[in-house]
């Protein structure tokens, strides 16, 4: 299929999805008991952070090694008993925490083994029935890619700043045997978003809802969970977090203004502007997604400063210009309420395509697929060390060299990499329930 025609299909496709997201927002949510009850029954497990005193609660935090790959981030974490190691997408813009598995009916390539539930003497899949209705899930993520599988409970362990592995025994997890559209080697998702069935949530009061991450472009990093690795410090700029009814679990901020250079582009006066919130802070989706009316403001406020010459990249309507001066473009900088100013590096707004041509790596409707919606994606929180705080609604970001240990250097970006576009948000989630009896 040609590009165009791929989007319209694509188009069409999320007509039809908007037109059941409402209804399957509430059908998709287990009912809370459910959720309060694994964590009760957790509670009385021995994983070693219970019986942490609060000393060392303090000086013991769960964390995970994160690296780049193609377009996402990944971290490692461990599931089963005996456990295997799997590497999962870091994603802010879903909920659950879902692996390839065998048997496979279709599966995308991955770097690690796929894994076998049986041969786990932990895993539990769950069945339908009245008193515990999930059992099958279906997940639609923005750029079309899905993953289709059965819920389970399992182990899941990361590593701690004790040296013990964090243990969640019974975490609900998705076992993927029909998966497509992915463009990276993971295993599958690790879903962050503030809903029943993410990491986050899952890992219950302790963490407060609290985690942070620092994403390198080249060199392995970390995500950090609990309130212990809170950002503070010299640069560090916070801003209120929301929640909205209709997308429950999505952690959007609100975008005042963007500025190009010098020039500040207001939202107020367009139908981007909002108070409560406008814009999803994705970690799963490469690049930023900006509404098409209030985009192109920006876009022209770029196009005025930059005089080298435009190219084109087949249908795709991104702004790329010949060149390989990065420093010809103008400094962006995203103005989050309330006085929350992230002034972006060229390279967080910018992406340079085989030393040929540099974009801008905004995209604006009607490239985006999701066409009403404001994400920031993870190429932009490049080097910044971002704090996600439940307990006080505010998510952090603080300038920072996220390269822990010399890694590979990111290839130079190919043309063909950089117009795939990759959206882990996602548009559809439905639990199978009593549809089904
Ligand atoms: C909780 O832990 C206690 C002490 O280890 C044990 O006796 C009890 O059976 C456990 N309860 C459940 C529901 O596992
Ligand atoms: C996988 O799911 C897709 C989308 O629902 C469906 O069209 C396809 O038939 C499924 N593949 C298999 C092997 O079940
Ligand atoms: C419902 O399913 C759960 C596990 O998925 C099981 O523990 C429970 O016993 C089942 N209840 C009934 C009434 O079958
Ligand atoms: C931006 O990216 C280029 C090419 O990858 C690199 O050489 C340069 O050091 C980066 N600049 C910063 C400030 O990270």
């Amino acid at each position: 299929m040609s590009f165009a025609t791929r989007m319209m299909s694509v188009t069409l496709f999320l007509q039809i999805i908007a037109a059941f997201l409402f209804i399957t927002a509430t059908a998709s949510s287990p009912p809370s008991g459910f959720t309060v009850d694994l964590i009760h029954r957790r509670t009385n497990s021995s994983s070693p952070r219970r019986s942490n005193t609060d000393d060392d609660q303090l000086r013991s935090s769960p964390y995970a090694d994160i690296f780049f790959e193609t377009s996402e981030y990944l971290m490692k974490l461990k599931i089963g008993t005996p456990p295997v190691e799997i590497e999962a997408v870091v994603d802010t813009g879903s909920e659950v925490i879902w692996t390839q598995c065998v048997p496979c009916l279709n599966c995308y390539k991955q770097r690690n083994p796929i894994f076998d539930p049986s041969k786990s003497s932990t895993y539990k899949e769950k069945t339908c029935n009245i008193s515990d209705p999930s059992c099958d899930y279906t997940l639609i993520y923005g750029d079309q890619s899905y993953s289709k599988g059965r819920l389970a409970t399992e182990t899941v362990s990361i590593q701690s700043t004790s040296g013990h592995s964090y243990e969640m025994p019974e975490t609900v997890i998705g076992c993927s045997h029909n998966s497509s559209g992915f463009i990276t080697t993971a295993s599958g998702i690790v879903g962050l978003s503030w809903r029943s069935l993410s990491l986050i949530f899952q890992m219950g009061k302790s963490m407060d809802g609290a985690f942070s991450y620092c994403f390198s472009p080249e060199r392995t990093s970390k995500i950090s969970f609990g309130s212990n690795p809170i950002v503070a410090g010299d640069g560090t700029v916070s801003t209120p977090m929301f929640f909205r009814k209709e997308k429950p679990g999505f952690y959007y901020l609100n975008l005042d203004a963007v500025s190009v250079g010098k020039t500040r582009i207001e939202t107020l006066g367009t139908p981007f502007h909002a108070v409560d919130g406008n814009m999803v802070i994705d970690s799963g989706t490469t690049l930023t997604y900006l509404p098409a009316s209030y985009c192109s403001l920006v876009r022209e406020a770029v196009e005025k400063v930059v005089t080298a010459e435009r190219v084109t990249y087949s249908d795709f309507d991104t702004l790329c210009y010949k060149t390989n001066a990065m420093d010809i473009f103008p400094v962006i900088t995203m103005h989050f309420s309330v006085g929350a100013d992230l002034v972006f590096d060229r390279n967080n707004t910018y992406v340079a395509l085989n030393g040929e041509a540099i974009c801008l790596a905004i995209m604006c409707a009607p490239m985006t697929p999701i066409a009403e919606e404001a994400l920031f994606g993870n190429r932009a929180q490049n080097n910044f060390l971002v704090g996600y705080d439940h307990s006080s609604l505010k998510v952090s970001f603080k300038p920072t060299d996220c390269g822990v240990t010399q890694d590979k250097p990111r290839d130079s970006t190919s043309a063909a990499s950089f117009l795939q576009f990759n959206i882990k948000f996602v548009l559809f989630i439905f639990v199978l329930s009593l549809i089904r009896l």
